[in-house]
């Protein structure tokens, strides 16, 4: 099935689409298993559906999550672990029961055997039925950077120059950024039964475009999403505007 496209006009409005999607996921469905991912495109997303769970629009009570990655070498209570972000613009907020939600152990003693046991832990816990995603300048998802087979699992990887270069920004200096991460593989992404992708700004406008509308390759592992009979990809204006096939509809 073709990839749903939905273009709202700000980061804000785009975002809301993507928080009403979980919200009606989780009404629906209170033990739903949510796929959640980090970095600066969903926190506003985060903080619409902290909003909903405060309105007692939504309840997470039930819910289990497993987020797609985390640095190798930070622990939960540093700050630029993903863990602590989950917690910071997530977690603390919400009644979601700690115990139920899964982050990748980036200071394990066997990276080996946490990279299997996260998978068996999604497998146990019924599979994903709700993936959120971002996507990398370079076409990563999660931190499957251009390379990735398009069968992988949760495994450890190495983070390319330009991945490196972009996360800079939320440490002190470029130094302190890990080089290494555990991720979900393409294929544990993609056994998700329904996979949402916000994307914003011009910054992304060519990744999604290659996404959208280029081969199926290793080369853009966000491409794999074509071989997904559920995805929805959801931009803001801006980014849309910088892809010739939607801008020409905007
Ligand atoms: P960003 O990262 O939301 O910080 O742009 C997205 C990604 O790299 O997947």
């Amino acid at each position: 099935m073709e990839i749903v496209t939905v273009v709202r006009p700000d980061a804000e409005s785009a975002s809301q689409v993507v928080a009403d999607r979980f919200i009606t996921l989780v009404k629906a469905n209170p033990r739903a298993t949510l796929g959640l991912a980090t970095g600066g495109t969903p926190v506003e997303t985060y903080r619409l559906l902290v909003e909903a769970y405060q309105a007692g629009t939504v309840n997470f009570e039930d819910v289990q999550t497993f987020n797609l990655d985390e640095y190798i070498g930070l622990a939960a209570d540093h700050p630029q672990s993903f863990r602590y972000f989950m917690q910071q613009q997530f977690f603390d907020h919400v009644n979601v029961d700690p115990k139920r939600t899964h982050v990748p152990n980036g200071v394990a003693d066997n990276v080996d055997s946490t990279c299997a046991e996260y998978e068996a832990l999604i497998r146990d816990g019924g599979g994903i039925d709700l993936q959120l995603l971002g996507i990398g300048h370079n076409g990563h998802i999660a931190f499957n950077e251009p390379g990735s087979l398009l069968e992988s699992r949760t495994r450890m990887v190495s983070l390319t120059d330009e991945t490196i270069e972009n996360n800079a920004r939320f440490f002190d200096s470029r130094e302190e950024v890990p080089r290494h991460a555990i991720t979900m593989g393409i294929q544990t992404i993609l056994e998700a039964r329904e996979i949402i992708l916000l994307a914003l700004g011009e910054a992304k406008s060519e990744a999604v475009d290659k996404l959208l509308y280029g081969p199926v390759t290793d080369a853009h592992p966000a491409s794999a999403l074509q071989n997904h009979k559920r995805v929805t990809v959801v931009l803001d204006a801006v980014c849309a505007s910088g892809i010739k096939q939607l801008a020409d509809s905007l």
